[in-house]
This record gives structure tokens, sequence and C-alpha cells, in this order.
């Protein structure tokens, strides 16, 4: 997507560790009517498909999903990470490892407001090593509702999480995916 590669050009920021900020736009102010471009775009890529929800992961996934679920019409669910350990009530729950972060933290969804007979859309800001998405899609699978596949807005090519949901055979659509950014230059290169 042209109009995202120019904005992440324009204002992203390399930090070192291979971190892209893109805190101007996406991370903490939120251009939504990038947004709304950005939700027409999965809207376009996934069209024909039936899609009922849309699925994403606290905290910084949830204001992207949001605009997007407006461009399907449908409602969005976020799963939370547990922190307090005592989960209330009826729930999905499954294992998240963060190398990043170095921890491994619970994912919970109602299962109020996830399962059979739901087609859903994964959505979320950032693909790296991917064990969020994972975690989503193990959520998914354990409602018994059915995965479509996954709108990622930027895709960090350079690290495993892309290849390894594409190799368990989930459709991964992402706007922008990077293949390499040197700190140094300020260059990045997007895959085509
Ligand atoms: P993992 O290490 O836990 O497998 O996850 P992942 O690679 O997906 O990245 C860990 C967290 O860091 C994720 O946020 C992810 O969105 C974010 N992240 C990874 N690389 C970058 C990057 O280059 N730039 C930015 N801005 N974020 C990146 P999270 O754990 O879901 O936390 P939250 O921010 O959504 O609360
Ligand atoms: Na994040
Ligand atoms: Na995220």
């Amino acid at each position: 997507m042209q109009l995202l590669q120019d904005r992440i050009r324009k204002d992203g920021k390399i930090k070192e560790g291979n971190v892209l900020k893109v805190d101007s736009f996406l991370n903490h102010q939120m251009d939504i009517q990038l947004f709304e471009e950005i939700g027409k775009e999965f809207k376009r890529r996934f069209e024909g498909e039936k899609i009922n929800k849309i699925l994403t992961i606290e905290a910084s996934g949830i204001g992207i999903a949001c605009v997007v679920a407006q461009s399907f019409g449908v409602p969005v669910v976020f799963a939370k990470k547990n922190q307090t350990k005592n989960i209330a009530g009826d729930v999905y729950t499954t294992k998240v490892e963060s190398f990043t972060h170095g921890r491994v933290y619970d994912i919970i969804v109602a299962k109020e407001f996830l399962g059979k007979g739901d087609r859903v859309l994964l959505i979320d800001d950032f693909l790296a090593n991917g064990m969020a998405l994972e975690g989503l899609a193990e959520l998914v699978q354990l409602s018994g509702a059915e995965l479509v596949g996954a709108g990622i807005v930027i895709e960090k090519g350079f690290q495993q999480g892309g290849d390894l949901l594409r190799s368990q055979g989930i459709r991964i659509e992402s706007l922008a995916i990077i293949d390499s950014m040197n700190e140094k230059t300020g260059e990045i290169v997007f895959r085509d």
C-alpha cells in the first residue's frame, strides 16, 4: 500500500534493535484518515470472504481494528492480556510467549463473544515474531469459529512471524512488509 509506505518513510523512526517507531500516526497518536484508507484496503483484499467478526489483541491493535471493523460493518472483539491470574467466567485462553518482552502471558476472550458460526478476521498493527497472532489464531480454533485470515498493517519481513503463520496455512495480508531497515542511514526496504 503506497500511501502507507510513504508515511512510514516520512514519519517512521528506526531505533536500536530493528525497532520501527510509528508513534506519530499508528501507535500513540493515531491518524484516523490513514486508518480509514487501511480499512478500505483490507476490505478490498478480503473481498468475497464472509467475515462477521474482527479479533485483535490489546493494546495497540484496538484502535486500528475498530476502524477496520467499521469498513467491514462488523463488531470487533479484543483479546485481553490476563495479568491478574483470576480468570473471570467462561473464557477461552491460551499462552503467548513474548521473546521481545521475555515473558509468557495468557490471552483470553469470553466464550460469549467468539464461537461456532463466526468467521473471523484477525487484525494487528505489527507482525514481528508472530507469537501474539498465533495465540489469536489458537483462540479462534478453540472456540470453533472459522479463521478467514489476518490483516497486518506493518510486517517485519526479516523476523519469522510471517513465514511461521503462512506455513500453518493462515492467509496473511500485510499492507507494508519491511525486508530491511538501517538505523544509521534511515533506509527502509519494502517487499514488492
Ligand atoms: P513476540 O515477540 O511477543 O512474539 O511479539 P512480537 O514479535 O509480535 O512483538 C512484541 C510486541 O512489540 C508487540 O506488541 C508488537 O506489536 C511490538 N513490535 C514488534 N516490533 C515492533 C516494531 O518494530 N515497532 C513497534 N512499534 N512495535 C513493534 P504487543 O506485545 O502486542 O504490545 P502492545 O503494544 O500491543 O500493547
Ligand atoms: Na504493539
Ligand atoms: Na499489537
